[in-house]
């Protein structure tokens, strides 16, 4: 008898860099705040759209292209990019995948990130800059779950490839890698303090 696993889904976990994370993360922050500080239009499109919490994604969503250290994230980010495109065996038709986003968000105590994809891109992710104890990891959700419809729920204790959703912790230093089909969303942190992440889509065509 032999058992198939057909159709994985894919999420990459790493650390961005062997060392120097913390130096890079502080310039990172200081952006981060300071951006907010600026960015009265995205202030304003967050306290629409984002309750509570900031975030450039309606304002400032290129930052690799205006500032040195987003781009410096986006040159580390490259070799992951590419070992991730290699396990999905995408045939890129000689194609780059190249960074068209990149956005902040920051996330005070009861601030939400609802169930959400990424449209009009290939490939997303996110960078963790700042993540105190106990705020919140990213929840993906089973992609096929609208089809399950009398299918029996899963045991508590099921292997988190068969639940119907899989949630990987935050950490500064650390970044995820997905598919930009694959729905997920951050839920209510309840903690007194920030959690701070660089989110970006790529695209090959
Ligand atoms: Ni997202």
């Amino acid at each position: 008898m032999t058992l198939h696993k057909l159709f994985p889904t894919f999420v990459y976990c790493n650390a961005l860099q062997k060392r120097g994370a913390s130096e890079f993360n502080r310039q990172l922050l200081k952006e981060c705040l300071q951006l907010r500080h600026d960015d009265a239009a995205g202030r304003r499109w967050s306290a629409e759209n984002y309750p509570d919490g900031y975030t450039s994604y309606g304002s400032v969503h290129w930052l690799q292209r205006i500032s040195p250290t987003f781009k410096s994230l986006e040159s580390k980010l490259a070799r992951h990019v590419k070992i991730f495109a290699k396990a999905v065996e995408w045939d890129l038709e000689g194609r780059n995948l190249k960074m068209t986003d990149c956005w902040i968000s920051i996330m005070p105590k009861h601030v939400v990130h609802g169930l959400h994809l990424h449209p009009l891109s290939t490939l997303s992710g996110t960078y963790y800059v700042q993540v105190p104890a106990g705020t919140p990891g990213i929840k993906f959700e089973d992609p096929r779950l609208d089809r399950f419809m009398a299918a029996p729920p899963r045991k508590a204790d099921a292997k988190r490839e068969t639940r119907p959703w899989g949630t990987f912790p935050a950490a500064a230093g650390q970044l995820v890698l997905f598919e930009s089909w694959l729905r997920h969303e951050v839920v209510p942190n309840r903690v007194a303090a920030e959690r701070i992440s660089i989110s970006f889509n790529y695209n090959w065509f």
